[in-house]
């Protein structure tokens, strides 16, 4: 197939030809973002009144409930069709109980959200670091995060998010067996129909540095390096991927996104279900703080990553620059 290619060259061939004009390079564009394949992280904590900025996340705030409901309505209104939640809860303790708490904050703001926006997908984060005085995404026990009795507790926070409502919810915490543990928790108690998003390659990364000051949620001693990924690891993660679909995921999650790429295209040729990028915090952060300085064209910047991160195969991006992203392809 490549071999007409390959016999002629120069003078004959001259790529160039369709670079020549704005249309021409519209005609045979090969990747194209558009709002719809966008997906907002929003982070909720109690209160009233409330937008509090995060330090290393300029334009990211954390909303009380009401405010957020503005949020979510200027980014319904420029066509923005899912967010993810992460919520702060007002206590921590050793098991995370704030987590899987009905009348918990992101429960409750789950069900604000259905009520004023039905056709909004709703994804919810699930995992306990936000939660537990320890900081870190399971139960501790000896020093250790235990895996087998994380799960009941991961399950447990899936279906209240489910209960309240959620279209989608999505485990972070990296346990093995999360997925079919809480895929047999729904299925037993009639939410079925609520899909699992799984963040199922999540690397242990640097990147996660802001959201970290964002969700109050920094492990009190250690790293998550036990259960979160070698960054090293391509072959890892797509183990990870397969096991996860076999658990019962209906998407699947690579993040971080830009140091990913690759793992990204190879998760995209391996599995048939949509594959979700996260762009993460420090991500955002860095293109934040070059912009700011006046070192790289913000908009340009943003819709080139984005861009990149659809052609590396990612289906769906999770990305802070989803409002001004929308707003720029708006404009064309
Ligand atoms: C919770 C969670 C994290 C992120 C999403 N869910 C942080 C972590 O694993 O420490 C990171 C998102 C971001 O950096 O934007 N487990």
């Amino acid at each position: 197939m490549t071999s007409g290619l390959i016999q002629r060259g120069f003078p004959q061939v001259r790529l160039r030809r369709l670079r020549r004009t704005p249309a021409l390079r519209e005609l045979v564009q090969e990747t194209r973002l558009s709002v719809e394949d966008l997906i907002y992280p929003l982070f909720v904590q109690p209160g009233s009144g409330l937008k509090s900025p995060v330090a290393s996340m300029p334009g990211v705030f954390r909303f009380s409930p009401d405010l957020l409901l503005e949020e979510v309505a200027a980014a319904v209104d420029l066509g923005i069709l899912a967010v993810l939640l992460f919520g702060l809860p007002h206590y921590k303790d050793e098991l995370g109980t704030a987590a899987y708490d009905d009348q918990g904050i992101v429960q409750e703001t789950v069900r604000m959200l259905k009520k004023h926006f039905p056709d909004l997908v709703v994804i919810t984060d699930v995992c306990l670091c936000g939660y537990t005085s320890h900081g870190h995404c399971g139960v501790v026990r000896d020093g250790e995060v235990d895996n087998d009795q994380t799960l009941p507790l991961i399950a447990e926070i899936a279906l209240s998010h489910a209960r309240a409502g959620a279209d989608i919810v999505a485990p972070s915490d990296m346990m093995d067996g999360r997925v079919k543990a809480i895929r047999e928790k729904l299925d037993a108690h009639g939410f079925s129909q609520v899909a699992i998003l799984a963040y199922a390659a999540k690397f242990a990364s640097a990147f996660y540095g802001p959201f970290r000051e964002a969700a109050d949620s920094s492990p009190g001693f250690g790293d998550r390096r036990s259960y979160q990924m070698n960054p090293a690891n391509r072959r890892e993660a797509l183990q990870e991927v397969l096991l996860d679909v076999a658990e019962g995921a209906d998407l699947v999650m690579v993040k971080p996104a830009l140091a990913y790429l690759d793992v990204i295209r190879e998760v995209r040729e391996t599995v048939l279900c949509p594959v979700v990028a996260y762009n993460v915090s420090g991500e955002y952060s860095l293109v934040k703080a070059a912009a700011a300085e006046g070192w790289v064209d913000e908009r340009q910047v943003v819709l080139e990553i984005l861009t990149g991160i659809k052609r590396a195969g990612a289906d769906l991006i999770i990305t802070y620059f989803a409002k001004d992203a929308a707003q720029w392809l708006r404009q064309g």
